[in-house]
């Protein structure tokens, strides 16, 4: 299996609660907009049942937090596919899943608006990160800033530790460098060989990454919706 990645725009088409289990309707009530979790949901069982064959509302997520051990949070995996890893994101207009065998997976989507406020460099970036947006503005420098967080966060969510890493301590290449793990400062256990790559999701107020936790050759599939 490839690394095989689907987007899609956020929907209000009433169809795909009914791919959701109780679990996962259940923490829709708690949403004030529940269309991005639906979204994303129905869209990572959709993908993980192509690519697997098991029709997609039997499929049964599970969660592990690489921090504290519960199962009531964390990494999302697939019960009784060991081999298979998931990653899923989604904002307010936009989701992405990924599934692959390859390695641990994790993806990433931001919103440029999400990268507008003051002091992002010192809380997200490292200083050599923070030169290569030097001369950069207006949605140059949101794209830039956005992409470097979305790359981060992808890792992070492949490594499982989410945002318990600071993640300036994560740096990565320079925004107009093909995405790659600069060097791991973080205290935490570093990952090992981790590929990178941007995704492309044909619009210019997002940006995407994803990560794999692998030395292997990977073939990403994108197939945006
Ligand atoms: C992972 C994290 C960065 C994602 O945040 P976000 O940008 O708001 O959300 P995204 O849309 O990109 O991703 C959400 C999905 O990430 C996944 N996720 C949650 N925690 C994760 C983790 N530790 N590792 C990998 N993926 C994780 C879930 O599938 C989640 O979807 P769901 O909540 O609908 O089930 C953030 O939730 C985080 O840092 N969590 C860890 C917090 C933690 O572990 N605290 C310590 C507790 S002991």
């Amino acid at each position: 299996m490839a690394v095989v990645i689907r987007t899609t725009e956020v929907t209000d088409d009433p169809r795909l609660r009914d791919l959701l289990d109780a679990g996962e309707l259940e923490r829709v009530q708690r949403r004030e907009n529940p269309h991005p979790f639906i979204t994303a949901h129905a869209l990572l069982r959709r993908l993980v049942a192509d690519e697997t064959g098991v029709d997609p509302r039997q499929l049964e997520f599970e969660k592990r937090c690489a921090t504290c051990g519960t199962d009531r949070h964390g990494k999302p995996h697939v019960a009784g596919m060991r081999d298979i890893h998931v990653s899923v994101s989604y904002g307010e207009h936009m989701a992405v899943a990924v599934v692959t065998n390859i390695g641990e997976v994790g993806v990433d989507v931001e919103d440029l608006e999400s990268a507008d406020f003051d002091g992002f460099a010192s809380v997200t970036l490292d200083a050599s990160e923070a030169a290569h947006l030097d001369g950069l503005d207006g949605d140059a420098l949101l794209g830039a800033r956005a992409l470097l967080w979305a790359r981060k966060e992808a890792i992070l969510k492949a490594t499982g530790h989410g945002l318990v890493v600071d993640p300036s301590q994560v740096v990565v290449s320079a925004p107009d460098a093909p995405a790659a793990l600069v060097e791991w400062k973080a205290r935490e256990h570093p990952p090992g060989p981790t590929q990178v790559g941007d995704i492309d999701l044909g619009r210019e107020d997002h940006r995407a990454a994803v990560a794999v936790l692998t030395s292997r050759p990977i073939t990403v599939r994108v197939q945006r919706g």
